[in-house]
């Protein structure tokens, strides 16, 4: 294709927002052939991959096969994942690994081959990783070196996007906290997570869902918003940061104990500590409840604190941070948020239901983690779809038609402005992740989801406002996000992957096949229904 080639500094032909692996990637493979803007809300570092610890699993070993892949992500999936597209990731994984490999990331080595580990739910060794356990921030640190030696990459850090601007239901560009428009043919949205919805949780400060919730306000689908995965290993610091502990030290043979001092994965589980996230996580709660105790305990003392130490670098380091030694010390552990399966509806190619908008990473929900995601599959997908997307630009992007470029319309118009004082608006953002944490979070109940629905309605006007500052964006973002998390859990009446009722511990048969896609389509969102579609 050809692109236009405008004078307006603010005009390009690719917008990417976002700047963890998906952002990076899709800016330095869309600048091969296009202007490219990447915005992001922060650093360029302040992302969840920067914090990715375990982990890319792909079939590489030569005891895999992209066959066995599929069945052990379709398996953690419980009967959700769109097979199609987890076929395509799958299979397509070996090579984008390659694509990695030539981008220049150094991936940890034995004997000149790429080291393998396990992870929960694989039935092989199949997990890639660099510098030991700091997977992410050498991915990132590679990739960031790359796009900042790109001349055809415009960066811009630290501005905020508020709101996809449309016209005629196409997307168009987009409008900055700033008030800066950008224009242009085509917007990647590769804006993270949305963890921030839960007091608990892995996730940085910046991961709130902005992505989905403008996508939506946009017009864009969004599916599965009941399906949040809690990461069974969290340290939880004298000051309360919540500190990932990768799930590759249990893949490397690390167990856990109650507070008794017995170990108790086994009776939950046959894989024991290496069973689904969803299972172990709720497997702790248990024995917290039962023993009514605060955490349990990860245990790497069997292994030799040399290979810890070379294996798990940052883990170690953050331990001896708080006057532990994982090679002597049990670590206190609880399960916190970590990865929304949910997000924008998007197909194989990681296009949305409007044209000119593509999401991919986890804003995205391709549909290949289903109710649950299979570990270190996330960074994979992202490889994968973000490939997919810059492919099917370069095919078929499109221009940015110039009758519509001056009409575009903001979701915002009409509404009235809001800027929260700053305590006020931090008091009410640690309470709604405090209700969210407790009544929506690992178990499930009508009359929890209810209590939450009841706290969401009584700040509806939230939703009508027009923030005029990130933190108020921000929270409203939340808000909306909190919203479609517990009316999703509230109608799915059944317990599958990551979503667990306490009032219906079992998968229903009525469930099996069903998604929760919600879509505005104009309507405000007390009037939405969900339309199921099979
Ligand atoms: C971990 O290292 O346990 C996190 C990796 C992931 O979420 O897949």
């Amino acid at each position: 294709m050809v692109y236009l080639k405008g004078e307006d500094p603010c005009e390009f032909d690719v917008l990417v927002v976002g700047s963890g692996l998906a952002g990076l990637l899709a800016a330095i493979k869309a600048a091969r052939f296009a202007r490219v803007c990447l915005l992001t809300k922060d650093a360029l570092y302040n992302t969840n991959t920067w914090l990715a610890q375990g982990g890319i699993a792909a079939a590489l070993g030569d005891d895999d096969t992209p066959a066995i892949h599929l069945e052990d992500t379709l398996q953690a999936g419980a009967g959700l994942c769109n097979r199609e597209a987890v076929k395509v990731m799958v299979e397509e994984g070996p090579r984008r690994i390659r694509e990695l490999l030539e981008l220049g990331v150094p991936f940890d080595r034995v004997a000149g081959q790429l080291a393998m580990t396990r992870e929960g739910a694989h039935n092989r060794n199949r997990v890639i990783h660099a510098g030991g356990d700091a997977t992410g921030q050498v991915l990132h640190a590679t990739l960031q070196n790359r796009l900042l030696n790109n001349k055809a990459i415009t960066v811009r850090e630290y501005t905020f996007v508020t709101d996809l601007l449309t016209c005629e239901g196409e997307v168009v560009g987009l409008q900055t906290l700033r008030g800066e428009t950008y224009r242009a043919g085509t917007v990647i949205l590769a804006t993270g997570g949305l963890g921030r919805v839960f007091l608990c949780t892995t996730n940085p400060e910046v991961a709130t869902g902005d992505g989905v919730a403008m996508a939506f306000r946009a017009g864009a689908e969004v599916a599965d918003m009941e399906f949040i995965q809690f990461h069974p290993n969290v340290f939880e610091s004298p000051k309360g940061e919540m500190i990932l502990i990768s799930e590759a030290v249990r893949g490397e043979g690390a167990v856990l104990w109650n507070s008794r001092g017995e170990r108790f994965m086994d009776k939950y589980h046959a894989k024991a500590e290496l069973g689904p996230r969803d299972i172990v996580s709720r497997a702790i709660v248990d024995q917290m409840n039962r023993q009514g105790s605060r955490c349990v305990y990860l245990d790497m003392t069997l292994r030799d604190p040399l290979f810890l130490k070379s294996r798990f670098p940052t883990i170690y380091a953050m331990a001896s941070r708080y006057g532990l030694d994982p090679a002597k010390d049990w670590l206190p552990v609880v399960p916190a948020a970590h990865y929304a399966m949910g997000g924008v509806r998007t197909d194989l190619h990681g296009e949305t239901n409007l044209p000119g908008l593509y999401a991919c990473g986890e804003v995205a929900c391709s549909g290949v983690h289903g109710a649950n995601r299979l570990a270190s599959n996330s960074l994979l997908e992202c490889l994968v779809f973000t490939g997919r997307v810059v492919e099917r630009l370069e095919k078929n992007g499109r221009n940015l038609p110039r009758a519509v470029q001056q009409k575009h319309k903001k979701s915002d118009e009409g509404s009235k402005n809001l800027s929260l004082e700053f305590t006020r608006g931090k008091k009410l953002q640690e309470e709604l992740r405090r209700l969210m944490f407790t009544k929506a979070g690992i178990l499930r109940h009508a009359k929890d989801l209810l209590t939450a629905q009841r706290f969401l309605k009584e700040h509806a006007w939230l939703a009508d406002a027009a923030p005029q500052d990130r933190a108020t964006w921000e929270l409203k973002n939340l808000f909306f996000l909190a919203n479609l998390i517990v009316n999703s859990a509230l109608m799915r009446t059944e317990s599958r992957g990551s979503h667990y009722r306490l009032d219906y511990p079992q998968p229903a048969d009525a469930w099996r096949l069903r998604r929760l896609i919600w879509s505005g389509k104009g309507k405000k969102e007390e009037d939405l229904l969900a339309p199921l579609s099979l």
